[in-house]
């Protein structure tokens, strides 16, 4: 297990892309304006930033980087960028035009990672496994072009890798998935170990349902530490990104304040063994998220 001391800090993943210990989720932004919100998160000391076509924040995304850029001589290069196609993007030419639509509206000529974001398109979508298929090999193809340094996925579970993997000639190198304490999706977590992928855990504080959680509270005052900075901390002692949002510095902050203490591991266990809570409701092979964001792309 490597040891990590600051957001700084990288893992090497299975094709030998460094990928930042921590990344900065950027979906459903609480008003405000997003552009300034990500400036905020690069200021802060976030270098790894995760968007979809889903979100509609690509587009604020990529005006802070380049203001960024222009402004604090930040080198675009320091930065990682992960965006996903959404189920209406799959297929092997629509997964083209998805990316070159996503690189457009990031004002950008390549991404770090770029993802398919659901395996599925409905609980009875028969042809899921042809159409993921089809667009790995479209962003096969992206990646040996140099326009997308590591491919992954998002919400596949092991029966939804399997064909991918047996079949691929860029492997997967990651999977983003529903990851915290009260969810921790061991199937999941096992599948992406069989296939050195890397685990990118999204909703780490269950959209800070967790927070009020008494066990959680109860860790928090033990370590002087927040519930939020218990969940991140639990997520990174197992080797799993983080993919955490905030609105404003103070927290952002917060998040990142990590590195400095260690969850003893008869409290892992405890967190690792917590009955199901802060569950999303969103199952990959049942509950498919239908509507596309309001914000403007
Ligand atoms: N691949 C997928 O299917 C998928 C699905 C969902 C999410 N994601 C990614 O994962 C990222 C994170 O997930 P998420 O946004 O759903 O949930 P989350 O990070 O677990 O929770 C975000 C919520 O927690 C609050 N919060 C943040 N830090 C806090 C702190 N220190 N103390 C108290 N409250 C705090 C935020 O409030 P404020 O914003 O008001 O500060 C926000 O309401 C997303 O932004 C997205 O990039 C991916």
């Amino acid at each position: 297990m490597k040891t990590i001391k600051s957001i700084s800090d990288t893992y090497t993943l299975s094709n030998g892309l460094e990928i930042p210990c921590m990344g900065f989720g950027t979906y459903n932004p609480t008003g405000g304006d997003n552009c300034e919100i990500i400036k905020t998160a690069i200021r802060a000391g976030y270098r790894y930033f995760d968007t979809a076509s889903l979100y509609g924040t690509e587009r604020a995304l990529g005006q802070a980087v380049k203001e960024s850029v222009a402004e604090s001589g930040l080198d675009r290069k320091n930065l990682f960028i992960v965006s996903k196609l959404w189920t209406d993007e799959m297929g092997y030419h629509e997964a083209k035009n998805a990316f070159e639509r996503s690189l457009e509206r990031l004002q950008m000529d390549y991404l770090d990672m770029y993802l398919i974001h659901w395996p599925k398109q409905s609980e009875d979508d028969n042809a899921w496994k042809e159409r993921s298929m089809e667009t790995w090999l479209a962003m096969e193809e992206l990646c040996m072009a140099g326009k997308i340094k590591g491919l992954g996925l998002s919400n596949f579970l092991p029966h939804h890798m399997a064909h991918i993997c047996e079949n691929a000639k860029v492997m997967p190198v990651a999977d983003q998935l529903e990851v915290h304490p009260g969810y921790m999706q061991e199937a999941a977590l096992a599948g992406c170990r069989q296939h050195r992928m890397m685990v990118q855990a999204w909703s780490p504080l269950g959209r800070s349902r967790l927070l009020s959680d008494p066990l959680l509270q109860r860790l928090a005052q033990k370590y002087g530490k927040s519930p939020a900075q218990i969940c991140l901390r639990f997520l990174l002692q197992q080797e799993i990104i983080p993919l955490v949002k905030a609105s404003g510095e103070v927290r952002m902050k917060e998040n990142m304040d990590i590195f400095d203490f260690e969850i003893e591991a008869e409290d892992m266990g405890l967190l690792q063994c917590m009955p199901q809570t802060a569950w999303s409701g969103e199952h990959p092979d049942f509950a498919v998220p239908s509507v596309r964001s309001n914000f403007a792309q």
